[in-house]
């Protein structure tokens, strides 16, 4: 059955994405200030019913009770907190559970923070940190990255379809080009596919710019009942689906290598009471931790037959001029991807792209919007639908 009542975005914010001096506490305060101040008529910080926090644990800053430190950052000291990790699917996840909390009528005004500080430890520190999201026993005590588990992703997918590695550069290409207009993006540099192709190794056949880097950053949204929103703004953002699944851990239990099926169920349980079908989804945010990710996203959600990603990638159909638009804020590959404030931060580019607030990267009339979260090497993900309310 569909909810009786739907949740609504009224205000987002936001820092830059990248390697900032700032702790984990101000990261959070400087996203939330944003978010409240975004909101066109006010909304009292004491309104503010429960809030959840997204991060896998800020480098291990605070990596029990991170919630609290939310509460107090945020001006809401008593309020319910909760921290949700779910890996690199953190952001997506929490603002699932905010949807969940108004549908259910428990609560009028939710708060949603993610939030990572990634880049105060050393690079073998980060390795472990990151790679414990993979599964620990089989593949991290192995060796196994997470560049390294989509690089096994990567030549799988060109090996079954023919992928050319020419549509893995073209993704990178685009999605740097989206993020020089991006001003809280980390990279704002636009690269050729001769760079692409031309850089180091990271782990064969990815290569330097088909890896997200690492960041520093944070995002907030507020989201109150559908029913209450006008009394904040004019142009509230209707979430009209909230999907979440799930597979194995490690990538060998999987049914295939080329297709995430968590991103599937996802989708499906996103889609399965929304107002409106895919071909109406008029552009979206994906999870493009490694540039082949993007065409596993493509093909998962049902935006492309199985192997033909990677055309329409070089057709242009997915630039922000194309007929479907991806991840118009430079997605994690130039934008940056601090783990818990990505899912989090896609919803703020849907935000911004729904109201016509997008400045330079404004695509025309967007009117519906996807957004795609995963964790890890595709163990969770998420997918969430957004429509101009
Ligand atoms: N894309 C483009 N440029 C990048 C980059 C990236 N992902 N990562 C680093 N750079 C640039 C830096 O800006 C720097 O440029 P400069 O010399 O002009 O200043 C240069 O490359 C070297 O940076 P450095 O930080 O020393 O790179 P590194 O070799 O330590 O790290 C990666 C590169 C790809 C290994 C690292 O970004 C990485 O691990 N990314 C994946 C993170 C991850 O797994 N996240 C979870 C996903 S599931």
């Amino acid at each position: 059955m569909p909810p009786s009542e739907r949740a609504a975005l009224i205000g987002a914010g936001h820092t830059r994405f990248g390697v900032l001096p700032d702790a984990p506490r101000t990261l959070i305060r400087e996203a939330v200030d944003s978010a409240f101040a975004s909101v066109d008529r006010g909304l009292e910080r004491s309104q503010v019913g429960e809030a959840f926090l997204a991060t896998l644990g800020f480098s291990g800053w605070q990596l029990g009770n991170s919630a609290a430190l939310l509460a107090e950052e945020a001006g809401i000291p008593g309020v319910p907190v909760v921290r949700i990790e779910n890996a690199c699917a953190s952001g997506g996840s929490a603002l699932r559970a905010a949807v969940r909390t108004i549908e259910s009528g428990s609560q009028e005004a939710v708060l949603v923070v993610g939030v990572e500080k990634m880049t105060d430890v050393s690079s073998r520190r980060r390795r472990y940190w990151l790679g414990v999201s993979g599964d620990t026993e089989w593949e991290r005590l192995a060796g196994l990255t997470f560049a390294g588990v989509y690089a096994l992703m990567a030549a799988r997918h060109m090996h079954d379809y023919g992928t050319p590695i020419e549509a893995l550069a073209q993704v990178a290409v685009k999605n740097h080009a989206n993020g020089l207009l991006n001003p809280n993006a980390q990279f704002r540099k636009a690269v050729r596919v001769e760079d692409v192709l031309a850089a180091p190794r990271v782990a064969d056949p990815l290569g330097l710019y088909d890896c997200c880097p690492v960041s520093d950053g944070a995002s907030a949204l507020l989201l109150v009942a559908e029913s209450v929103a006008r009394r904040y703004t004019d142009t509230p953002v209707r979430v009209v689906g909230a999907g979440a699944g799930s597979d194995h851990l490690a990538v060998h239990d999987r049914e295939s290598l080329t297709s995430l099926h968590a991103t599937q169920r996802a989708a499906a349980e996103a889609f399965r009471h929304a107002p409106f079908d895919r071909s109406k989804v008029q552009f979206a945010e994906v999870h493009d931790c490694f540039t082949i990710a993007e065409i596993l996203a493509l093909e998962d959600l049902g935006f492309a037959a199985p192997g033909e990603a990677a055309q329409m990638t070089l057709e242009g159909a997915t630039a922000r001029s194309g007929r479907f638009p991806v991840n118009p804020d430079g997605g994690l590959k130039s934008k940056g991807h601090p783990i818990g404030a990505t899912g989090v931060s896609q919803a703020y580019e849907i935000f911004l792209q729904l109201r016509g607030a997008a400045g330079a990267r404004q695509i025309p009339q967007a009117e519906r919007a996807l957004a795609h979260n995963v964790g890890g090497s595709g163990a969770t993900a998420t997918v969430a639908l957004f429509e101009r309310a």
